[in-house]
């Protein structure tokens, strides 16, 4: 094992804030070894070709490595005709809004949601995005045979694996019943796949980019999460029709394809199989620091609050009883130096202002610890509104 993460403490000393709204990983997991190796490497191959202009479609030899890489972590066949290169998973869902959808077209989303992709969706495009309800099992779909009766999406947005901000993830069943009613009812599904592969336990059910066959599924994955997200850095997996239509817009044709430089670096940590070693070495990582954060939130909060302990992804989802209002706890969480991302934020209904999610990508195990005890003690002292 090449062992690219640092040993030190993991606790961030730049700050004495502990908020556990900062979904990204902590400083100090993010691989520098591994990137100056790949650079390196990449670099003395003694070519001019990566300070070129790149290919609509993103670099063939890197589509390949990402291919290989997919199909051992997937454990199901990609190929490269199947992957279009993108500058991350924001912009990937920016991409195939531009290219399907126009101002006030419908979309159907999952409630709650990513917070940023619903501001993508609405604010930057201008679409009507429908919440549909979900449960442990992610989507539900009667609920989405009940939306499809009135109203027709141009595409289904879901976060099928360790959703953001649930942690939940879509059953096996309901991935295939979503492509099924995405070719009865003429829509596509765009899948947010960025947290499939951070599974600490088993993995989850296969990702909807398995059923890319369909012609309906453009599913989206990005190395924000499993290397690092300044490297801006993603992909979308979908049919050959799909991808070459992707590919065809003026965009990618005048810049010559999306990160043409990183992916060559990238390409290097695939093939030498450092990107593998690394994504496990991260899962070690999160796994540890979900243990930590799960008896801090035993020890320290406990009785008011119902979670589930997740098993993949960035996030913990808590509900507190209906009456404690999370962005005013927010407001005294701020005075002891710790913070969250009230559960209102995720919806697209103004609901869920009695949840709250907690990402343990950001902090140590150590900060983790102190970070649950000032919630505790905020909530010890919180006056819940009168019933
Ligand atoms: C579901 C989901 N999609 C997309 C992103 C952003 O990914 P990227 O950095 O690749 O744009 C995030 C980051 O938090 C996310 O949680």
């Amino acid at each position: 094992m090449a062992d690219f993460l640092p040993r030190s403490s993991q606790v961030n000393r730049a700050s004495s804030v502990i908020d556990f709204g900062i979904g990204q990983p902590s400083f100090d997991l993010l691989p520098l070894e591994l990137m100056r190796r790949a650079t390196a490497a990449r670099f003395a191959e003694g070519d001019t070709e990566l300070l070129s202009y790149g290919y609509e479609q993103g670099d063939g030899r890197f589509r390949q490595a990402l291919a290989d890489f997919l199909t051992a972590e997937y454990a199901t066949a990609v190929t490269p005709q199947e992957l279009m290169i993108t500058a991350g998973a924001s912009q990937a869902l920016a991409l195939i809004c531009t290219l399907f959808t126009k101002p006030g077209d419908t979309v159907f989303v999952e409630e709650p949601s990513y917070f940023l992709a619903l501001r993508i969706l609405r604010e930057d495009f201008g679409l009507n995005a429908v919440p549909i309800p979900t449960n442990e099992k992610g989507m539900r779909m009667d609920a989405l045979e009940e939306a499809l009766a009135r109203q027709r999406p141009v595409f289904v947005y879901t976060i099928p694996a360790f959703q953001n901000p649930t942690g939940h993830t879509l059953s096996a069943q309901r991935r295939a019943r979503l492509v099924a009613l995405g070719q009865e009812y003429d829509f596509l599904v765009v899948a947010d796949e960025v947290y499939q592969l951070l599974h600490y336990a088993a993995r989850p059910p296969a990702p909807v980019a398995a059923q890319t066959a369909s012609g309906r599924v453009l599913s989206i994955g990005s190395f924000s999460k499993i290397l690092a997200p300044g490297l801006r850095l993603g992909w979308i997996q979908t049919s050959p029709a799909l991808a070459e239509h992707l590919a065809a817009c003026g965009l990618v044709d005048s810049g010559g394809g999306l990160n043409h430089f990183t992916s060559n670096l990238v390409r290097v940590a695939l093939e030498r199989g450092w990107q593998a070693e690394y994504l496990q070495e991260l899962r070690g990582v999160y796994r540890r620091r979900i243990d930590v954060m799960d008896a801090a939130l035993h020890r320290y909060i406990g009785s008011r609050v119902r979670w589930q302990k997740p098993t993949g992804g960035y996030f913990f989802w808590l509900e507190m009883d209906a009456r404690t209002e999370t962005v005013g706890l927010l407001s005294a969480a701020s005075e002891v130096n710790t913070g969250f991302l009230p559960g209102a934020r995720c919806s697209s209904v103004g609901g869920l202002g009695h949840c709250l999610r907690l990402s343990f990508a950001h902090f140590g195990e150590e900060a983790i610890e102190e970070g649950v005890a000032r919630l505790g003690q905020v909530l010890a002292s919180y006056e819940p509104k009168a019933a």
